[in-house]
């Protein structure tokens, strides 16, 4: 494969989109950009990363290699989800993610194979590395589909894996800051001058990284450690099939990160797919889920603090992505690999 970097020329492949209500039909304004976004996109395989350059690079890159010489689906979905998993300089998945409330790292994951139309999910593990594997083998190894807390922990360890302490001294001193910051009534102080400081947000990160192969099988796995100082127990939309991921081999794949509760109650990831059955390309079936979640806030009054973010790939290779935007400077961004090579692009931004 040639690896071909197209940073700052395929990046605003939004402007297809920009200048379109959400609901509009396919654009008809074609630029260079796009065109050259259009031409790359829509060739299998294709493996996507619902991250920018930096992480779309590296998450990529061992799924790829599989996944060009012909290797298996899942493995190449697994492998590059693994890479964000046992990175601790991301702190919103695995190794390194923030913790819950009391400190504890509870990890989501959720596996669906298009083929088997089968799925395989862990909510609230602790202490495993890698919950995407455990989950894939909830999928491949059980007639379940969901393990949850001590149960996963206990299936994972059957299955070989290693019990670890998965808070790094990063991740306990972001806690630490958060909960001394809580409140003025506790018996938590802040350090040395005693300020108290406004709360550090509750970050919600996630990685989804969806395939299809050569044959157009599709695959896609959703991994999170979710949101930062959560309940003991929360659970997100990441492991919930239909909400933080799905997948249809008919259709396509879709993957969400974000506010989870929001993607839950609208079950964005099946409605995506559903809307790309219907023949909507990715990138609108996503601003439409955006929307979704938008509206149903707006009618209840309740302020939109937060966002979510919705990536999707068809069938046939097209990719597509946006976002709930609080600001103009924000662009969600997607990448894929595909035979032509890297490509990280901007998606679209539904605006609050
Ligand atoms: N989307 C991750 C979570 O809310 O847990």
């Amino acid at each position: 494969m040639t690896q071909v970097s197209r940073r700052g020329f395929l990046k605003s492949v939004a402007g297809m989109w920009a200048a379109l209500p959400a609901v509009t039909a396919f654009p008809a304004i074609i630029t260079s950009k796009t065109r050259a976004a259009a031409r790359a996109m829509g060739k299998l395989p294709v493996l996507v990363c619902s991250r920018g350059e930096d992480w779309g690079t590296k998450t990529n890159a061992p799924g790829w290699e599989i996944l060009k010489n012909g290797g298996s689906l899942l493995d190449a979905i697994e492998k590059s989800a693994n890479v964000t998993e046992l990175d601790p300089e991301d702190m919103s998945v695995g190794y390194g993610g923030l913790p819950n409330e009391e400190g504890v790292v509870q990890l989501d994951a959720s596996c669906m194979y298009g083929p088997t139309h089968k799925a395989g999910c862990v909510a609230a593990l602790e202490g495993i590395k890698t919950p995407s594997s455990v989950a894939r083998l909830v999928l491949e190894r059980t007639d379940h589909m969901m393990l949850v807390g001590h149960g996963a922990q206990r299936f994972a360890i059957a299955h070989g894996f290693q019990v670890e302490n998965l808070l790094t001294e990063r991740a306990r001193l972001e806690w630490l800051k958060w909960k001394e910051n809580l409140s003025t009534e506790d018996d938590w102080l802040p350090p040395a001058d005693g300020v108290y400081r406004d709360r550090t947000g509750r970050p919600t990160g996630t990685i989804n990284v969806l395939g299809v192969d050569a044959q157009g099988n599709v695959a896609g796995i959703t991994t999170t450690s979710g949101l930062a100082y959560k309940i003991p127990g929360r659970i997100g939309d990441s492991p919930i099939i239909g909400a933080g991921l799905y997948v249809d081999n008919e259709v396509g794949a879709a993957g969400a990160t974000g506010r989870g509760e929001e993607v839950i109650r609208t079950c964005g990831s099946f409605y995506i797919v559903q809307l790309m059955r219907q023949g909507m390309h990715p990138t609108k079936a996503c601003l439409e889920a955006c929307r979704r979640i938008v509206e149903i806030n707006k009618r209840l009054g309740v302020k939109i603090d937060f966002t979510d973010k919705f990536v999707a790939v068809n069938k046939k290779g097209e990719v597509g992505c946006a976002a709930i935007g609080h600001t103009k400077e924000y662009k969600p961004e997607v990448a894929f690999t595909n035979p032509d090579g890297f490509v990280a692009m901007a998606g679209e931004r539904f605006e609050v």
